[in-house]
């Protein structure tokens, strides 16, 4: 049996079944989040002294852990402000800037709030992104365009084992298919995001009459 390649498309490809994390999901304009997010985002603030303040743009994801108030998890993007850091300025007294010359950014930040203290931890990381390119039109016809993304992300190791089971359950094969080889991932970002990966399975040792899903101890078999 030669191996072959298969196309998988998959569309924003967010959801939480997959997470089994104890946590609860919040509304992202729940008042509890926006002062997690505001503690976070002053910290970022505070913790740069060169360069403008970033204002919040939009929260992309929140949740807490299940049964506690204090500890949050959230997802949010900024934008550059006019305001210089040493103004000491709030950010939301600060206007942004016009968007060919703001840089953005996306923070993923874990904040356990002391709500008697009135202080706040806050573990985060952010990604800025430099200013985007000043020729809109480009930018228009490429909105849209597919970027390589790496194949070792979770998301694309998560597509695959989906894609893998799906076409095991539905071939028409007498042995299961396994994984072999990523040749190419891809995401493209369009109201969502579309991810297309090209991939290689080949034939194991276990079949179908015996497996309803690969185990560890299925091999490929090398044939033909
Ligand atoms: C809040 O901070 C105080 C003093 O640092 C501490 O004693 C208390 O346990 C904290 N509360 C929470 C919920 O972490
Ligand atoms: C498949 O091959 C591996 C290694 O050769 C072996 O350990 C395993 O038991 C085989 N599985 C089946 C179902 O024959």
């Amino acid at each position: 049996m030669k191996p072959f390649i298969v196309l998988a498309l998959c569309c924003s490809f967010f959801s939480s079944k997959a997470n089994p994390l104890p946590f609860e999901f919040l509304d992202c304009d729940d008042p509890d989040v926006f002062k997690a997010v505001d503690a976070a985002l002053k910290k970022y603030n505070g913790d740069r002294a060169t360069d403008n303040q970033f204002a919040l743009y939009m929260v992309m994801e929140a949740k807490r852990t299940a049964g506690s108030v204090t500890q949050f998890y959230v997802k949010y993007r900024i934008k550059e402000t006019i305001c210089a850091t040493e103004e000491n300025k709030l950010w939301q007294d600060c206007d942004y800037k016009v968007p060919a010359e703001a840089k953005t950014g996306e923070c993923t930040a874990q904040v356990h709030m002391n709500n008697t203290e009135e202080t706040s931890n806050v573990l985060q990381d952010c990604k800025i992104f430099p200013v985007a390119p000043k020729i809109t039109l480009t930018k228009a016809t490429c909105l849209g365009c597919f970027h390589p993304i790496s194949s070792d992300s979770s998301e694309v190791s998560e597509i695959l084992k989906q894609a893998i089971q799906k076409f095991n359950r539905h071939s028409t094969e007498p042995a299961l298919f396994k994984l072999v080889e990523i040749k190419e991932a891809k995401i493209q970002v369009v109201a969502g995001w579309n991810y297309i990966i090209k991939y290689e399975i080949k034939e194991t040792n276990c079949s179908k009459d015996q497996f309803q899903d690969l185990t560890p101890e299925c091999k490929t078999i090398s044939r033909g």
